[in-house]
């Protein structure tokens, strides 16, 4: 009976591994193995000193993105209050608050690296309300989706942890920048701004805004409320 076994188990191991020998499921099967080890030859690792550069000319690119924001929403702000619109106007000022607070983290983290400071004039069009309420979504957008999850990558291979602290707390706080103006946006199209927050504090460490009264510390940097900035007037 033993033998019988043992000669029954040898056929069956037999017959797979001729299946397995046999036809395109074995093909697939190690196309699929091969995969991964295709992709992480595939994927080009960038040497330190490149990483290094490139979180360096990031910085620069933060620092002029972040000094353009802020000069742009308090332009913005100007122009919602010609439009009576008051309570976009201080969103604008808050926002540009905070965008400031981003530009000199990064300026600091530029000259702590020994980076230059780029001079240069901020370039950008003021238009109606609406559409700059459409501009600044983009814009937040833009940080978010593309632009510091790139610089974050960069900043990591490179290892420099300043420029991931100041690119990680201006990407957390430009989420809930959209926000913000989204409502703005659909508050603006319902007729309803009136409704919209009438103060905003922001935390001087990196810029995050609160539409109401903040918690004791920063939910993003842990500093302390009570040196929070509060905007409640243009
Ligand atoms: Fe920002
Ligand atoms: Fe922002």
């Amino acid at each position: 009976m033993k033998n019988l076994f043992s000669l029954s188990a040898l056929a069956i191991i037999l017959s797979i591994l001729t299946a397995c020998n046999t036809g395109n499921g074995n093909n697939s099967k190690n196309a699929k193995l091969q995969t991964p080890a295709a992709k992480v030859s595939d994927e080009k690792q960038m040497a330190p000193e490149e990483a290094k550069e490139k979180t360096m000319s990031d910085l620069q690119e933060a620092f002029k993105g972040e000094t353009t924001a802020s000069a742009k929403y308090a332009a913005y702000s100007k122009k919602a209050e010609e439009e009576g619109l008051h309570n976009i106007a201080l969103l604008f000022k808050a926002v540009s608050t905070a965008e400031k607070m981003h530009a000199n983290n990064h300026k600091s983290v530029m000259t702590e690296y020994g980076v230059a400071i780029p001079e240069f004039t901020p370039e950008f069009t003021v238009k109606s309300t609406a559409e700059n309420l459409q501009d600044a979504i983009d814009g937040e957008s833009y940080e978010i989706d593309t632009m510091y999850p790139e610089f974050l990558k960069d900043a990591g291979n490179s290892k420099s942890q300043l420029a991931q602290i100041s690119f990680n707390y201006a990407v957390e706080v430009e989420k809930k920048h959209k926000v913000m103006y989204t409502n703005a946006l659909a508050a603006l199209n319902n007729n309803s701004v009136q409704e919209l927050p009438k103060a905003y504090y922001i935390c001087p460490t990196c810029g995050n805004t609160y539409d109401q009264t903040p918690p004791e510390r920063c939910g993003i940097s842990m500093t302390s409320s009570e040196r929070f900035i509060k905007i409640n007037s243009l």
